[in-house]
């Protein structure tokens, strides 16, 4: 088969790196890509959101399977403009992608079908957003119904601090029209987990878990980022907790989303907050995450192109999935100023021996190869260094052994990826 994959981040490498290793591959295209993945793929130069020229190149050049790595062309209906066109694509419907970019309509389909989840209200006036925030008191979470690259949420600890999320949501329209309408939720505590599921519209299997680093800093300090690193599986999702999350929130959502007419093709990510062995859903993605899913493609030993084709064509039932009984870790290398502003452009040297370290594969997230062939940096998050090993904590020894072979002054990464799963496991470095 011919394939596309749609993205240019960590994600699409280790997707990239995860179709390559299936037999029914036969030739792989990546738009817009970056530098790594050209071990995998031939680059096309056409951007995530440039949905008419994904299609057109898609009818071109005859792709039998479309594979769509991030949320923005999922929401912009790209799944459904294929579809139309006559090629196969792995991904949820625009309707099905609500789920991800309407946390409102998210929201309202946990309540519909009973799904444990944080109570919550809808608002389109900033008036009664604030008065339901007085209402409840802090702490209380904020967020912006729409996409917003992940920066849309606000916990706050005091009132003031919701009071002024509201005004900087739907005021100063920090997140454009993804602030026209908020959620105001209430404040969950416990441990996070990230679960993944394959759907095909009626079947959902479950895929491995990860955890990731959300904040920049060492010890889970500091700003929240896209994920500076993580790792698979997670000690907290116990096969109780697998077993409570497809009965209570994944299967109810599949059968309620077909009851909707809006049948759920592709991968269903939940956002768990586990407190006390019960799991409750802070949010849905309708993608894999990144970077859980390049310590998912490290250990999925099953062909991931069979079990995409059979979720867009509905039929999953039967299928098992089988997973490296190994660990995986990811640790983020990011540009110095990340989340915040940083340069572009900076030179990376090192890859190669930093790439042959046991059990390490390095997998770009925003690089490119300038005029003489170096490869430089061009994003926030530039590299996930991907290490297997017999425990978390050999793994995590490989990736940042990787790492101090790397030449990169500008950028920077946190140590102590994997922290909790070590500690859990009580094997010290
Ligand atoms: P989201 O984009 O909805 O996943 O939110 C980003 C982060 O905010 C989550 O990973 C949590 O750490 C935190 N968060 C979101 N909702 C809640 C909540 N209801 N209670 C506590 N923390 C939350
Ligand atoms: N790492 C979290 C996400 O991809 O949304």
């Amino acid at each position: 088969m011919k394939i596309l994959v749609v993205g240019s981040g960590g994600r699409e490498h280790a997707l990239c790196w995860a179709i390559r290793r299936s037999p029914l591959c036969r030739e792989l295209f990546c738009a817009p890509g970056n530098a790594g993945i050209t071990e995998f793929a031939t680059l096309v130069p056409i951007g995530v959101e440039e949905i008419d020229a994904l299609v057109a190149f898609a009818l071109g050049q005859a792709i039998d399977f479309v594979v769509i790595g991030p949320e923005v062309p999922l929401v912009l209906g790209l799944a459904d403009r294929l579809e139309a066109a006559g090629i196969k694509a792995f991904g949820p419907s625009a309707a099905a992608a609500a789920l991800e970019g309407s946390k409102g309509f998210m929201k309202d389909i946990l309540a519909k079908y009973h799904i444990p989840t944080a109570a919550y209200g809808r608002f389109t006036d900033a008036e009664a957003a604030k008065a339901f925030i007085r209402s409840k008191g802090a702490p209380i979470v904020v967020k912006t119904d729409g996409l917003a690259a992940g920066k849309g949420v606000v916990v706050a600890t005091s009132l003031d601090e919701a009071l002024a999320a509201v005004d900087a949501m739907m005021g100063d329209k920090l997140f454009g029209a993804a602030g026209d309408e908020l959620v105001v939720e209430e404040f969950l505590t416990g441990e996070e987990a990230s679960f993944f599921a394959i759907v095909d519209g009626a079947t959902a299997l479950p895929l491995a878990a990860a955890q990731d680093h959300k904040r920049v800093g060492d010890g889970d300090t500091g700003p929240n980022t896209g994920g500076m690193g993580a790792y698979s599986p997670a000690p907290v999702v116990t096969p109780e907790i697998v077993a409570k999350v497809m009965e209570r929130c994944i299967l109810p959502t599949v059968r309620g989303m077909a009851a909707e007419g809006k049948p759920y093709r592709g991968i269903l990510f939940a956002g768990l907050m586990i407190d006390a062995g019960e799991p409750k859903l802070l949010e849905y993605n309708v993608r894999f995450g990144d970077p859980e899913c390049q310590v998912l493609m490290a250990r999925l030993r099953s062909d991931i192109v069979e079990l995409m084709l059979a979720a867009s064509q509905g039929r999953l039932a039967g299928h098992t999935v089988e997973w490296s009984e190994d660990p995986a870790l990811v640790v983020v290398m990011a540009a110095q100023g990340y989340p915040g502003r940083y340069r572009k452009g900076t030179v990376i040297e090192g890859l190669g021996e930093a790439g042959r370290v046991e059990g390490v594969r390095i997998l770009h997230a925003g690089t490119e190869r300038n005029a003489d062939g170096r490869i430089v940096a061009t994003g926030g998050r530039v590299l996930g260094i991907t290490a297997v090993g017999a425990t978390v904590a050999e793994a995590q020894s490989r990736a940042y052994r990787a790492i101090d072979l790397i030449r990169w002054p500008e950028g920077f990464c946190r140590r102590d990826i994997g922290w909790r799963a070590i500690e859990r496991s009580g094997v010290s470095q």
